[in-house]
């Protein structure tokens, strides 16, 4: 029968079929771009739900924070980016002083618990991840755990810990040590880092440097050890986590941060697609999926094989404050970089 119907009749039928489908968006061949810094796998999953629920197509570049970050500064107003998704804040806070965030709508921020995004709103937390200390209770017994990250630059702990220095991830914790400590502690504490610790490309290979007991420890993020212990654990089995709670700076909770980007042509599609990934079904994600980060979603659950992040006792971080920049700086001048 729809074939006797005139072809411009047909296609303003499919139209309103495809409208009704929630497909309007994929009909008119609008789709956004995200630069994503998160982990592709994370992403990915967030991608796949997005889509089937609105029919909106993604496109997705992958890099990491601060190269992305950069990248959107450079580009400006012209970027072809709609949204920039993060693995930490530090690269948010980049593009946001910027200014080139759009801020986000007020129903995505309130599905948010108010400690894992910026009180401004410009850009929201999509997941999060915790500082922690891994170490090898063969060459180190937990009687001599640090109380504190500090710790580590006593002249005891010389050669005997390890970091990934060049990373988003490790400079994350350490623009987190400068928001708390200021810049003279910090980059007496890089000083110290320097002569004490051994640098390693990567949180894995830290992981698998405690593990194969070539050092005792190593400051990473927690989800390294739950990802390997998911599969095989063979990098991971003869190690442990140490949480140092108590507000220590080492306890630092990172926010991997999404925001619309301000030159987007494609906003309402943007704000939809931070309004998933932060809704329900983006958080549940975080909790099912493989990837170990926390969710951050009002009364969103986290992975149960985590140490929950109500009991991590975090410090307070304003995390639209994170100076990367001065981080960077800071390591480089204490030779780490
Ligand atoms: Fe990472």
């Amino acid at each position: 029968m729809i074939s006797r119907i005139p072809s411009f009749l047909k296609q303003a039928l499919l139209t309103t079929a495809l409208m009704s489908a929630g497909h309007v968006y994929a009909a008119e061949g609008v789709g956004i771009v995200v630069y994503n810094a998160q982990h592709e796998g994370l992403t990915k999953a967030w991608v796949e739900g997005f889509t089937q629920d609105t029919g909106i197509p993604v496109t997705l570049r992958n890099g990491d924070d601060t190269e992305m970050g950069n990248q959107i500064v450079q580009e400006g107003a012209a970027s072809p980016a709609d949204v920039f998704l993060t693995e930490n804040s530090p690269a948010m806070v980049l593009v946001d002083n910027a200014g080139l965030f759009a801020p986000v709508d007020q129903a995505t921020l309130e599905q948010v618990d108010a400690a894992y995004r910026p009180a401004h709103g410009k850009w929201v937390g999509i997941a999060a991840r915790s500082t922690v200390f891994v170490y090898n209770p063969s060459k180190l017994p937990e009687t001599q755990l640090p109380k504190s990250i500090m710790d580590l630059a006593d002249p005891s702990w010389k050669g005997r810990w390890g970091a990934s220095p060049g990373g988003a991830d490790f400079q994350a914790i350490v623009a987190a040590i400068l928001e708390q400590k200021g810049e003279a502690a910090t980059l007496d504490w890089l000083k110290a880092m320097k002569t004490n610790f051994t640098a390693y490309r990567g949180n894995s290979s830290v992981l698998k440097a405690v593990n194969a007991g070539q050092i005792d420890s190593g400051v990473i993020y927690h989800y390294y050890s739950f990802v390997d212990q998911s599969k095989t654990g063979e990098n991971s089995k003869n190690t442990a986590l140490h949480y140092f709670k108590h507000k220590d700076p080492g306890a630092f909770v990172s926010i991997s941060g999404g925001g619309v980007l301000a030159s987007s042509k494609h906003k309402e599609q943007a704000q939809a697609f931070l309004k998933w990934i932060t809704g329900k079904d983006g958080q549940a994600i975080l909790k099912d999926g493989k990837s170990f980060e926390y969710a951050v979603g009002k009364n969103a659950q986290s992975n149960p094989k985590l140490v929950p992040l109500q009991q991590l006792d975090a410090p307070t971080v304003d995390a639209s404050k994170l100076d990367s920049k001065k981080a960077v700086e800071l390591m480089t001048q204490a030779g780490l970089l």
